[in-house]
């Protein structure tokens, strides 16, 4: 059965989820029965080879959420929305989200707490559900001087549990916590009663997520804390050496 953002309650996990960008890797993922499919704009860096993700733009994000929706997952389907696209006011974000829903997600994701907690606010309320995004904040890597962990002092540990009440309480239906001290997830998590869905912040959460291309070993420098569970990279390199072997030595065709 299609997941709704109502399926996902605290206590009903532990939620898997995935990054996915395109049709066939779509289709896969929701096969191997993940609850949720991000359509990332970590697409920038592991698809397109940029260096961070603020190159990424709503058109980028449109297109890859149509080719996932066209594979139809069961799973719930969130789109991110790229860097300057809801920091200017909520009538654009509306704006913006909406194409992302036209295009076939589900709901949207957007990076940022209490500062962004109208923003959300405002989707919401116009029917499109949020899914937060807390602690690393990719797109704010200018600001913070690189990709560095967050809520590491009991001050910043404060004011993650602060951002993810003020997310729940402008109804969000869960927030993403990035790399984060595992016991400073654990008390965000038990602060809110939507679930958290973490990434390099330990197991106290209410589910994972990790990006397809770190997962699968296609990444090509891929952060400390995510899994590799298989090597695609190798699977390519042997298949195609291969048929460059055949072809230079008239095997094939
Ligand atoms: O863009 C992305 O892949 C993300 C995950 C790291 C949560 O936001």
């Amino acid at each position: 059965m299609k997941r709704r953002v109502t399926d996902f309650k605290k206590g009903g996990g532990p939620y898997v989820w995935i990054t996915a960008y395109d049709y066939p890797t779509a289709r896969l993922v929701d096969e191997a029965g993940v609850d949720g499919i991000l359509v990332g704009d970590s697409l920038g860096m592991v698809m397109l080879g940029l260096p961070n993700t603020l190159g990424v733009t709503l058109r980028d994000m449109v297109r890859h959420t149509e080719a996932v929706a066209r594979a139809k997952p069961k799973a719930l389907v969130v789109a991110d929305m790229p860097f300057m696209t809801y920091e200017t006011s909520p009538k654009d974000a509306l704006r913006n989200a909406a194409k992302l829903i036209k295009a076939g997600a589900d709901a949207v994701k957007l990076e940022g707490g209490l500062e962004y907690a109208l923003v959300v606010e405002k989707l919401v309320k116009a029917g499109i559900p949020v899914m937060g995004h807390i602690g690393l904040n990719p797109q704010r890597v200018l600001a913070t001087g690189g990709f560095r962990m967050a809520g590491k002092t009991e001050e910043q540990k404060r004011k993650l549990i602060q951002d993810a009440k003020a997310l729940r309480d402008a109804g969000a239906f869960a927030i993403v916590v990035e790399f984060v001290p595992p016991e400073a997830a654990g008390e965000v998590t038990q602060s809110v009663d939507v679930p958290t869905i973490c990434i390099g912040a330990g197991p106290h959460c209410d589910g994972q997520i990790l990006v397809l291309h770190d997962v699968i070993g296609l990444t090509e420098r891929p952060p400390s804390f995510a899994k590799k569970y298989g090597d695609v990279a190798e699977a390519i390199r042997t298949a195609v050496s291969q048929y460059v072997r055949e072809v230079k030595a008239g095997q094939y065709p």
